[in-house]
């Protein structure tokens, strides 16, 4: 029995099948995984996460309802208990509620006037986000200690914690969202049983957690206007249970990520970054292929920069690095089209034979998205709403001669960040050209201060410290 559990959909190990058939395990991706590596406590602490793939499925039909063959990798000191959920209950929650619904609803993605529409099928998709919460609740519910403390993630596990609260009073759970809030009037979009149920699956938990002041403010309202709870602000009270809210803004192991930046592969990518650049100013972007990134209104404020401030021309390139996500969403894969048609308009109006105004990489290469983050001069992070927004975190940790960040005001990292960035209203491109005009002009010893400052508050609350702060919020 575990004493410290944490449950998110994407866990620590992803499998793959080699061509003899032997299940070989790889470390999970994504940034809330590096953030719930440190979770430490040895055989008393254990990670719940979903079977992912078939390879995934496979490796936890082998460990049945134990936990994982770790294969010699480091959980950061927990067993592994994977879920082989059904695959179509699975694709249902995961791609129709988690990522086309709840994602849509939080980020405001919704192009209102067709989307979205909630009708049968959608009912048959929220029945499947259902069972794969209850799925999580029984195995927490049976894994979990007297009095053990349960960290639930993210928004495709919204319900798990008043689930796992029916099935086991005992345990003290917290709940925390990667993602934004959205505000009532939007979350009302979604039918009403729905919207209830979402807020009730939440404050099943003792403690609700989130990136920004401004989100835990939005779900408190939500409950208010959607529920009829009651809320002082660091609480909210319905039916005689209370959540207390915590704002806990994940920040950057810097230590971390120094030494990869170090290593061998990121640097031969920044050599050869440097010598193309030659004299040049890089304005970089590092985000996957995700709608809420905006990269489509990056690159029209790119252009717009182009057109309205020619002397730039031949001076700066723009290295965007958009690698894939979620491909199986048309959305998606549409979008990423889009940025790349957008990208070559922008290399055929402005490309000299000697002047390449855009580079997009549409593939993932971590090596090399470390290497931006070393020589840019100029970030642009401008997403329509973000959760939290870690590079934004990581670029000032790693400059060498200091990056200047446009960082749209819409990111739970401008709370932290907004004093030495440029802030921009993400929908503005006439704006966020004038900010990434007055980026390139920034003079070096003010760049310089403002990276040095930026990179201190995106240091001050590691992962490990992050993770701890949300435990010892449980008691
Ligand atoms: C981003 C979000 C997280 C979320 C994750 C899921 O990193 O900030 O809130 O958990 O995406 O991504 P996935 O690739 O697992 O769908």
């Amino acid at each position: 029995m575990a004493q410290l559990l944490v449950a998110s959909n994407r866990g620590p190990l992803s499998f793959t099948e080699t061509p003899d058939g032997e299940l070989e395990a790889q470390r999970g991706g994504g940034g809330l995984v590096s953030g719930l590596m440190q979770m430490g406590g040895g055989d008393k602490a254990l990670w719940v996460c979903a079977a992912l793939s078939d390879a995934d499925r496979a490796a936890a039909r082998r460990a049945g309802a134990g936990r994982l063959d770790l294969d010699g990798h480091d959980t950061g000191g927990a067993a592994v208990r994977m879920l082989d959920i059904d695959p179509a209950t699975f694709q249902r929650a995961y791609n129709a509620i988690a990522n086309s619904t709840l994602w849509f609803v939080h980020h405001l993605l919704y192009a209102t006037p067709i989307s979205p529409a909630f009708d049968q099928h959608f009912r048959r998709e929220w029945a499947s986000y259902q069972e794969y919460n209850r799925a999580f609740a029984e195995a927490l519910a049976e894994d979990a200690a007297d009095d053990a403390r349960v960290l639930v993630q993210d928004y495709h596990l919204t319900l798990a914690p008043r689930m796992l609260r029916e099935l086991r009073p005992d345990v003290r759970i917290a709940h925390f969202s990667h993602t934004p809030w959205a505000p009532p009037d939007y979350f009302r979009l979604l039918p009403n049983d729905v919207a209830a149920e979402t807020l009730l699956g939440v404050l099943g938990a003792d403690h609700a957690g989130f990136h920004s002041g401004r989100w835990a403010r939005a779900f408190a309202d939500c409950c208010v206007e959607v529920l009829g709870a009651t809320t002082d602000g660091t609480s909210v009270t319905h039916e005689g249970h209370t959540t207390h809210l915590g704002v806990h803004p994940l920040g950057v192991d810097a230590e971390a990520l120094r030494e990869r930046a170090a290593e061998p592969d990121v640097l031969a990518r920044r050599g050869a970054l440097l010598s193309n650049l030659g004299d040049r100013k890089a304005i970089i972007r590092v985000d996957r292929t995700e709608l809420s990134k905006n990269i489509g209104r990056g690159l029209l404020a790119y252009r717009e920069l182009l057109r309205r401030f020619p002397e730039w021309r031949g001076k700066v390139v723009h290295i965007a690095s958009a690698y894939p996500s979620r491909h199986d969403l048309p959305e998606y894969r549409e979008y990423t089209g889009s940025v790349q048609r957008l990208a070559n308009e922008i290399e055929d109006e402005f490309g000299t034979p000697d002047w390449r105004p855009i580079v997009l990489h549409v593939t993932d290469d971590y090596a090399r998205s470390l290497a931006l983050y070393l020589v840019g001069d100029v970030l642009l992070v401008n997403p329509v709403r973000d959760g939290m927004n870690l590079v934004a975190k990581e670029v000032p940790v790693l400059s060498e001669k200091g990056c200047v960040v446009v960082l749209s005001r819409e990111a739970g990292a401008a709370d932290e960040l907004g004093a030495d960035s440029l802030l921009v209203n993400p929908f503005d491109i006439s704006g966020t050209a004038e900010a990434l005009d007055a980026a390139l002009r920034m003079p070096d010893d003010e760049r310089l201060a403002r990276t040095t400052r930026l990179a201190a508050a995106s240091e001050r609350l590691p992962p490990a410290q992050w993770l701890k702060n949300q435990v010892e919020a449980l008691g």
